[in-house]
């Protein structure tokens, strides 16, 4: 398959990696063409991949994850242009985080709206899917980095493409399909968003970004 990564930082980086360790065509999209960020990540991976500028690794993905700065991404998805996404699915993994102030960071945008839905409103004919945001890269590549059972989250306006996208993690990174939690529209995102004060507050108290949480249920 062929997949645009549009992003060069670690979350980035570990995705594309997967998904070249499994055989699929990724392309990494970054502002410039040929960011030095991505040249050491195509050189990781033995030069099995192709780098390019986002609206090039939008182009480029039959599928695109959209791993850009949370506090960034809405300027980085108007570089990837809209006629590279049209119809697409496109997976939103950031977090609208700001650290300008320290620790812990602030969301730039919380309550009544999220990263999610001002992507699904920036490209209306894109197919976005809100997932993976809750957990640390290396957990979402392989989930069994955390033993037992635990849950991801995801959220989008089209059910297709979220039963796409399920099936995609199963089949990409080993989720178990009864582990990932369908909540509903792309406003769930708000939720998945906030959650990133109490998982950062948790990363502190662990000292490792490797746990995730289980949603238990009464009867
Ligand atoms: N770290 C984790 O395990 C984890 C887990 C879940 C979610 N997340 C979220 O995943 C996202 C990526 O995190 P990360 O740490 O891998 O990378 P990051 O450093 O937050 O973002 C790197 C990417 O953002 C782009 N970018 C930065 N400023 C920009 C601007 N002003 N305009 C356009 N693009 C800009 C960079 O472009 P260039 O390539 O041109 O420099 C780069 O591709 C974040 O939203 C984060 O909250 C992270």
């Amino acid at each position: 398959m062929k997949i645009g990564i549009l992003g060069t930082g670690m979350v980035g980086s570990t995705l594309a990696t997967k998904l070249v360790k499994l055989g699929h065509q990724v392309m990494m999209g970054s502002r410039t063409a040929d960011s030095d960020a991505g040249r050491k990540w195509l050189q990781s991976v033995g030069g099995k991949g192709k780098l390019g500028t986002f609206a090039d690794a939008a182009a480029f993905g039959e599928i695109v994850l959209d791993c850009t700065n949370g506090a960034n991404a809405i300027a980085a998805l108007r570089q990837a242009g809209a006629a590279n996404l049209r119809g697409k699915i496109l997976i939103q993994v950031g977090n609208p985080l700001d650290f300008s102030k320290g620790m812990p960071p602030t969301l730039t945008v919380c309550n009544t709206d999220s990263l999610g839905e001002q992507a699904q409103r920036e490209y209306p004919e894109a197919r976005v899917v809100k997932e993976l945001n809750t957990v640390n890269c290396e957990v979402m590549v392989d989930p069994a980095r955390v033993p037992g059972e635990h849950d991801l989250i995801i959220c989008g306006n089209d059910a297709a493409a979220k039963r796409e996208v399920a099936n995609r993690l199963v089949e990409w990174f080993g989720w178990k399909p009864g582990n990932v939690i369908d909540l509903g529209d792309i406003t769930a995102s708000r939720g998945t968003e906030m959650f990133l004060a109490l998982w950062i507050r948790l990363f502190g108290k662990f000292g490792s970004p490797h746990f995730n949480i289980r949603v238990v249920r009464g009867k």
